[in-house]
């Protein structure tokens, strides 16, 4: 048994989990879940559910899963709830998806029409390909963010929830210009008031769920929480927040091509990539407003992990390169394709071609519900305002205003990793391991080490 910090009230009764934005990855996300209560289906990409933990020394043996070492809540607890601009319910949205196929959603389809989306906060000005027709109309941003509360209050109430979390799986918005409005609590509130257009719909709803002490976190490139207003406010209220916009196919890729290319030493010439994909997101993304927010996001990465202040012969000049085309007939399933020019010893040019056949909402969904589960367990543990550790999951990590962002998905998983032991009251490691070679201070001989005879062996087969 693993010895849980008693600091972490445990996750008892059900976990809410509220979804602004009930379209392919929602739908995908849903229906997993469902589908893994009734063992159906197997949560394959997720952390929380798959992966191991090393605790201690390496001769120590510690290795438990994620869920058993961290008081999460349970996928069985999860109960599902959102927003949309259209008034499908998630059967009839996971069959449009057209992620996962009549046939393997036929088991859930109860479940799956059982939850409808609420009516959405809609602004036409941030998204330009899609017509809602299931939107709220109120006086004010303000009046509309009032609703917005009102309906998680009445969600937590009407399904005996005892915590919920919000997580943005809408569409990408157009990016507002930065103002005033951004800037602090009274300043956001007063522009909610007098419906500043520098306000989003994604920042209502963050402004929502901030508010009423929820965990926030966001799948998109949107600025939804990302401005010091809502950061001041969940500092505040106590909301852990987290963003922006899910890492999976091609950023997935290039954080972690990126990396080895530096660790290596290696130069860049160039990175073009581009994508293929006929889904709505494709759609929307089709607009270039609502691109130019997805290019920014996609774009940042490689100057982050390069940084070519830093290394100017190696990285001052490469040339990088984003496009995404709206291609119908391929529906969920994109396509990436990278191709990258690198630069060896004395110069020498060579290239690397990846062609990813990837689903898009399959490798989203997952990362949703990991996000879900450690945004709840961020609450319960007394953690507020920016959750950095969460990085791992996102293509522009948010993180404080004076810092840079870290991309390197290697890093991203220690810092991960590391935020869990240290939540547990377990030791943090750095990996270095050269207290298992100190003789002088006789370290890794414990009870628990292999006896002398052995250990030359055993150790040097670990340190493989
Ligand atoms: N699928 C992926 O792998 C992936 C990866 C990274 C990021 N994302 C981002 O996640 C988001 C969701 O992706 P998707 O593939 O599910 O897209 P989708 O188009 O299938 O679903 C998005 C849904 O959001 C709804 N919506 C838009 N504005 C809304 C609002 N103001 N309130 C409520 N609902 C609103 C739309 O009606 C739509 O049903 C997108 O922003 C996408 O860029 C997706």
């Amino acid at each position: 048994m693993n010895k849980h910090d008693n600091r972490i009230p445990p996750a008892k009764g059900k976990l809410g989990v509220l979804l602004p934005g009930m379209g392919a990855v929602s739908s995908t996300f849903i229906a997993g879940v469902e589908l893994v209560k009734k063992g159906l289906g197997k949560p394959v990409g997720s952390v929380t559910q798959l992966q191991t933990i090393r605790l201690g020394k390496r001769y120590e043996n510690r290795s438990p899963l994620i869920k058993d070492f961290v008081p999460l809540a349970s996928i069985d607890s999860l109960v599902f709830g959102g927003w949309d601009l259209f008034p499908d319910d998630m059967w009839t949205a996971a069959l449009k998806a057209g992620v996962l196929d009549e046939h393997r959603l036929a088991p859930v389809r109860k479940e799956l029409e059982a939850v409808k989306p609420m009516k959405a906060v809609f602004d036409p000005a941030y998204l330009k390909n899609l017509k809602a027709t299931h939107a709220k109309t109120g006086k004010s941003k303000w009046d509309l963010a009032q609703q917005v509360i009102a309906d998680i209050e009445s969600f937590k109430k009407k399904n005996g929830c005892d915590r919920v979390v919000m997580l943005w799986c809408g569409s990408t918005e157009i990016l507002p210009e930065h103002a005033a409005c951004h800037e602090d609590v009274e300043a956001l509130e007063r522009g909610l008031k007098d419906s500043d257009p520098a306000i989003p719909p994604s920042m209502i709803y963050a402004y929502a769920a901030i508010k009423s002490g929820i965990a926030y976190g966001n799948g998109a490139p949107n600025l939804s929480a990302d401005v010091p207003a809502l950061v001041e406010l969940a500092e505040q209220t106590g909301s852990p927040i987290c963003g922006k916009d899910f890492k999976t196919g091609q950023t997935l890729m290039k954080t972690t091509i990126a990396p080895m290319l530096k660790a290596r030493m290696l130069g860049l010439t160039g990175w073009y990539s581009t994508n293929i994909l006929g889904n709505r997101d494709g759609e929307v993304l089709d607009d270039p407003g609502s691109f130019k927010t997805k290019e920014k996001s996609k774009m940042s990465v490689l100057d982050t992990i390069l940084e070519p202040g830093r290394y100017p012969d190696l990285y001052g000049k490469f040339h990088h390169k984003v496009r995404i085309d709206y291609y119908p007939p391929r529906g969920d399933a994109k396509e990436g394709w990278d191709n990258i020019d690198i630069r060896g010893w004395m110069d020498m040019p060579m290239q690397i071609k990846i062609n990813f056949l990837c689903r898009d909402s399959i490798l989203a969904a997952p990362i949703a519900m990991d996000l879900v589960l450690f945004l709840d367990l961020a609450k319960r543990a007394g953690l507020k305002g920016i959750q950095e550790w969460l990085s791992f999951f996102f293509k522009s990590p948010q993180c404080r205003e004076d810092l840079l962002p870290e991309h390197d998905l290697f890093i991203q998983q220690m810092k991960l990793k590391n935020t869990l032991r240290i939540l547990m009251g377990e030791e943090v490691l750095d990996h270095s391991g050269l207290d298992y070679y100190d003789a002088e201070k006789g370290t890794p001989v414990t009870a628990a080490a292999p006896k002398p005879a052995a250990k030359k062996k055993s150790l040097a087969k670990s340190a493989r």
